[in-house]
C-alpha cells in the first residue's frame, strides 16, 4: 500500500508518499517546506500567517510529493490534531478533498502519534553507540517488541505515555506548564537567539562543551523529587530569566554557560523520568519522538542511561531529520490505521485543536 500523507500542524507544510514492502516502509518523496524563516523575524509562530503560508504552499508541495500526478498513491492520511486550528484546517480539507474526488481510504492521524511512529526508523539498538545519521530511503523498519514506554519531547507536548497494543496509549505524565522544546524556545529569546531555539541552545551548548567552558551555576532539576511522572520547565526558564538580567549585558561566555547548564538540566530531568518508568513499568522499548529528540545531547545521554541498565532490548529515536515535523511519519502512523482497519469517512472529519493521544479523531 502506498500511503499519500499531509501534514500541516505548526510551521512546516510537509506531504509525502511512502510505500509499505512486507512492512518496511519505502519513503518514495518526502517535501518539507518550511515557513521558519518568516517566523525567525517574529521571533515565534504567529498562527494566522502560518495558516495562509500553508494554503500558498500546499499545492505545489502536494504536486512535488505526487510528482505532477506521476506517482500513483492507494490511500489518504492526514494530521487532524493536534496543533493551530487554522494550520490543520489547511491540511485537513486539501486531504479531505482528494479523498473525497479519489474515493481512496482514508486516516486521521493525531500528530503526536505521527511522532511515535517515527521512531520505528531509528537505525540504533541500545547496546549500540550513540544513533548514527543514515539515508531514509535505506533505513531498516523494525517493529519493536511492545509494551513500548513512549517519550514525547515537542515544542508543545511533553508527555510520558504507555503504550501496550498499537493505537492505545495510556498518558503516565505531562508537562503541568511549558514543554521542553518551549522551553528551549523561550531561553533561546532570553539569550537574543533567533527561532527556533532548540538548535541554537544546542550549538552554543556543544561550543561550551568543546571549550571547556563550565558553568559556576546549577539550576534545580525540576519535578526530581516527584515519585509521578509530571514535568514542568517553567520555574527553570524563570531561574535563566533572573540570571539573565542579574548578568546583563551577557558576555558571549555567560551564554555558553546558561545553554549548556540548561541543556543539561533538561536532559537530566528527562532521563531520569524515563529510567524510572522503564523500571516502574517493565516496558520492552523506548520510543522517543518529537523535535527535541533531535538533540544530541539529550540522546548520548538516553542511549547512555540504558546502555549501562541493560534492561531494555530497543531504545529507538527518529533519526535526527525526522524528529522535526514532516509527513513520513504521518504515512508511518497511517499503515497502524490500516492494519486495524481505522478508516474513517472524510466527509464527517474535522480538525481538533486540542485533539489528546488517548482519544480517537
Ligand atoms: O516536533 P516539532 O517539530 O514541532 C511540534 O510538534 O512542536 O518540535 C519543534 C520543537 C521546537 O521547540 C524546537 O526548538 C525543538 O523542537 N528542537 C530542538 C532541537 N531541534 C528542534 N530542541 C532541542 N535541541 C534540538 N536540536
Ligand atoms: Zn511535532
Amino acid at each position: 500500500m502506498r500511503i499519500l500523507a499531509i501534514e500541516t500542524s505548526c510551521d512546516e507544510t510537509a506531504a509525502a508518499i511512502v510505500e509499505d514492502q512486507d512492512f518496511k516502509p519505502v519513503v518514495l518523496t518526502n517535501i518539507v517546506t518550511s515557513q521558519l524563516k518568516v517566523h525567525a523575524k517574529t521571533g515565534g509562530v504567529i498562527p494566522n500567517v502560518a495558516a495562509r503560508m500553508h494554503a500558498e504552499a500546499l499545492p505545489a508541495v502536494l504536486a512535488k510529493a505526487t510528482k505532477n500526478q506521476k506517482l500513483n498513491y492507494d490511500a489518504v492520511a492526514v494530521t487532524v490534531g493536534p496543533g493551530l486550528i487554522g494550520c490543520l484546517l489547511q491540511g485537513v480539507s486539501a486531504a479531505k478533498s482528494i479523498a473525497l474526488v479519489t474515493g481512496k481510504p482514508f486516516f486521521a492521524i493525531n500528530h503526536m502519534e505521527g511522532h511515535i511512529y517515527s521512531a520505528w526508523l531509528a537505525p540504533s539498538k541500545v547496546e549500540g553507540l550513540p544513533p548514527s545519521e543514515f539515508s531514509v530511503i535505506n533505513s531498516q523498519f523494525s517493529i519493536p517488541e511492545l509494551p513500548a514506554l513512549v517519550v514525547i519531547v515537542s515544542g508543545g507536548h511533553t508527555e510520558l505515555v504507555l503504550m501496550e497494543r498499537h493505537l492505545h496509549y495510556k498518558l503516565l505524565g505531562a508537562t503541568r506548564d511549558d514543554a521542553a522544546g518551549e522551553a528551549f524556545d523561550k531561553v533561546a529569546r532570553l539569550l537574543d537567539l533567533p527561532y527556533p531555539g532548540g538548535p541554537e541552545i544546542a550549538r552554543l551548548a556543544k561550543e561550551a562543551r568543546e571549550k571547556d567552558v563550565v558553568p559556576d551555576f546549577k539550576f534545580t532539576r525540576p519535578m526530581l523529587h516527584d515519585k509521578g511522572f509530571d514535568f514542568s520547565f517553567s520555574g527553570l526558564k524563570t531561574a535563566v530569566r533572573t540570571l539573565v538580567e542579574k548578568h546583563r549585558p551577557l558576555s558571549d561566555a555567560m551564554k555558553l554557560m546558561i545553554a549548556r547548564e540548561f541543556e543539561n538540566t533538561v536532559a537530566d530531568v528527562l532521563v531520569e523520568k524515563t529510567v524510572r518508568a522503564v523500571e516502574e513499568f517493565g516496558v520492552a522499548t523506548v520510543l522517543v519522538g518529537g523535535g527535541v529528540s533531535a538533540n544530541d545531547h539529550i540522546r548520548l545521554l538516553l542511549t547512555e542511561a540504558f546502555a549501562e541498565a541493560g534492561n531494555l532490548s530497543a531504545l529507538l529515536m527518529p533519526p535526527k531529520e525526522l524528529a522535526t515535523d514532516n509527513a513520513i511519519m504521518i504515512a508511518l502512523a497511517g499503515y497502524f490505521h490500516a492494519q486495524k482497519g481505522e478508516y474513517i469517512d472524510p466527509a464527517h472529519l474535522t480538525a481538533k485543536g486540542n485533539l489528546r493521544l488517548e482519544n480517537r479523531a
